[in-house]
């Protein structure tokens, strides 16, 4: 084989964030900056001569490119296997599920996530390990390390493989083998749900429900899922198709950014369901009739009722979420008397407990949830373990949820994000925050009592490993907390997220709009941080 070994210079920037390296399509675009990341994940691995890569995107545009690199470097660097999602999809929960199927050494995703995609949106690579989830800190530590020092990236001189036709080639001395981008994935699934019941509920008529693909990944998985398998009925898959930009569309299952599937189920009656997933087919709305379900309470009803459904039916071994998600799941644990883990934001830190089983369930507040089938929070997965439910309980959904803050008291919650801010600002107000951290205990503001502030660290229980600076916590006298942390997945500026939550067991006034219900305390959020002045915005740019 005609191995190239190019010289490089290394490339500013390449710190993998939340979720692995996320630039503008041009950054990528320029020679060599795909390349130099590339190699420096394969020089931060050991010992993967022969073995099997997976690799796959959730469609935005250069991914089928990006593909190409990489196949060509994975060759020149002695990979054994490579199984590509046909025309190069596949979902980040296909990803985890196909790696673990197939017992391979890892995998690499390019995807941005939610990110608005097309030639002047966002593009992302991530790495992850053989358990099928995201490389751990210390790997993408590692990875970064190597992006600041590569002089070489290794690519094989030869032409682009084919992606569209299911089969094997060979690419040199490495097989490449193009694999339906939903088939094992759909088995997986089959493996955990009831589907005959869950069918049965959709012909009978009990169900209607509409699913939001956003044009993004998850439209052939939903559409082979939902309407083929379950017999949902044709037309259940909203904007199916994936587009390399998503149809100009922001892929991001909120309630501002799918209005057309939250307009359908407040306005027609027919619907008594909705869902909705993001760019690669990891996040998840839900929606009843007039109702939506905050993540964190579809964590915790998911967790009260998972000894109702099939693959969960022998009991949860604890749960897991992340720290700035609602404690309305911990409640839960504690009835069900099972351990309720919480870790930093991120899906990687849910990975040793999964590992060493320590959680079946574990989620976020940003509409990711997610069990021990596979690594990464998945999308459709959440849809399915909704639809088991309706099935077996035959309520609507907003039924399920008052039913449960009934019995577990109700935990109002919101997050407001003040997008695409100036860095320096947003700097300053986490600065101005954690100068605080010291004085703030003991201080009243309204008829809130702050007890403790800290900057949430995390020590991982399973590998001992430390996370510091995670967040700002702020908490008060009757559990209440305000968080402030910056995001780590952005492209441009900065984005200041404010999560504010209290816990309200009181029936009567379960039924107020979290925003009405945390007014004072949103207020208080502005008080101490000193939003509105570090930010210069009046409002934040969403509110979910
Ligand atoms: C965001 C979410 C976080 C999630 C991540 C990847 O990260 O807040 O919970 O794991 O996207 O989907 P952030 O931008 O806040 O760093
Ligand atoms: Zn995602």
């Amino acid at each position: 084989m005609k191995i190239h070994v190019r010289s490089t210079t290394p490339f500013e920037g390449q710190k993998p964030g939340t979720s692995g390296l996320r630039k503008k399509v041009h950054s990528f675009q320029q020679p060599r900056y795909l390349e130099n990341f590339v190699q420096s994940i394969f020089d931060s691995l050991d010992n993967f001569q022969g073995k099997i890569l997976v690799v796959g995107g959730d469609g935005r545009y250069y991914n089928q490119q990006a593909i190409q690199i990489i196949l060509k470097m994975a060759a020149a660097n002695g990979f054994g296997k490579v199984l590509v999602g046909q025309n190069g999809i596949l979902s980040t929960p296909a990803v985890s599920a196909i790696i673990r199927k197939y017992q391979a050494f890892g995998g690499i995703i390019l995807s941005a996530s939610h990110n608005p995609g097309g030639k002047d949106g966002d593009f992302g690579i991530k790495y992850n390990i053989s358990n099928g989830g995201p490389a751990p800190e210390k790997l993408t530590d590692a990875i970064f390390a190597h992006t600041k020092t590569v002089k070489e990236y290794r690519i094989a001189d030869t032409t682009d493989v084919d992606l569209a036709h299911l089969g094997q080639t060979q690419l040199e001395d490495m097989q490449v083998e193009i694999i339906d981008s939903v088939k094992d994935y759909a088995e997986l699934m089959e493996s955990l749900f009831d589907f005959p019941l869950i069918r049965k509920m959709f012909e009978s008529g009990a169900c209607k429900m509409r699913f939001d693909a956003m044009h993004a990944v998850t439209g052939p998985y939903a559409k082979e899922i939902l309407e083929n398998r379950l017999n949902a009925g044709a037309g259940t898959v909203l904007n199916g198709t994936p587009l390399e930009d998503f149809g100009q569309g922001h892929p991001d299952p909120n309630l501002t950014y799918a209005p057309e599937l939250v307009n359908l189920l407040y306005h027609d009656p027919e619907l008594n369901f909705g869902a909705a997933s993001d760019g690669d087919g990891d996040r998840n709305m839900i929606l009843g009739q007039q109702f939506f379900v905050t993540p964190s309470d579809s964590l915790a009803v998911l967790a009260a009722n998972a000894h109702l459904v099939s693959g969960y039916s022998t009991g949860l071994k604890g749960v897991a979420r992340s720290m700035p998600t609602s404690m309305a799941v911990d409640k839960v644990a504690e009835k069900l008397n099972i351990s309720c883990y919480e870790t930093p934001t991120g899906w990687k830190f849910f990975g040793n407990l999964l590992d060493a089983e320590k959680i079946t369930l574990c989620g976020e507040e940003s509409f990711g949830t997610g069990s021990n089938h596979v690594r990464e929070k998945d999308g459709l997965w959440a849809v399915l373990f909704w639809l088991n439910i309706l099935a077996v309980r035959q309520l609507p959904v907003a039924e399920i949820v008052r039913e449960h803050w009934k019995t577990f008291g109700r935990n109002f919650y919101t997050r407001h994000d003040y997008e695409n801010i100036e860095l320096h600002g947003a700097n300053d107000l986490i600065h101005h925050l954690r100068d605080q951290i010291k004085s703030l205990p003991g201080k009243q503001f309204k008829h809130y009592q702050v007890v403790f502030s800290d900057d949430f660290e995390y020590t991982d229980s399973i590998d001992g490993s430390v996370s510091k600076a995670q967040g700002v916590r702020v908490g008060f006298s009757d559990s209440s907390r305000i968080v402030y942390r910056l995001s780590g997945t952005g492209t441009e500026g900065a984005t200041l997220r404010v999560y504010v939550e209290s816990f309200e067991p009181d029936p009567e006034k379960h039924h107020l709009d979290a925003q009405v219900a945390l007014h004072d305390l949103i207020e208080i959020a502005d008080q101490i941080a000193g939003i509105k002045r570090f930010t210069k915005r009046e409002q934040p740019s969403v509110i979910t």
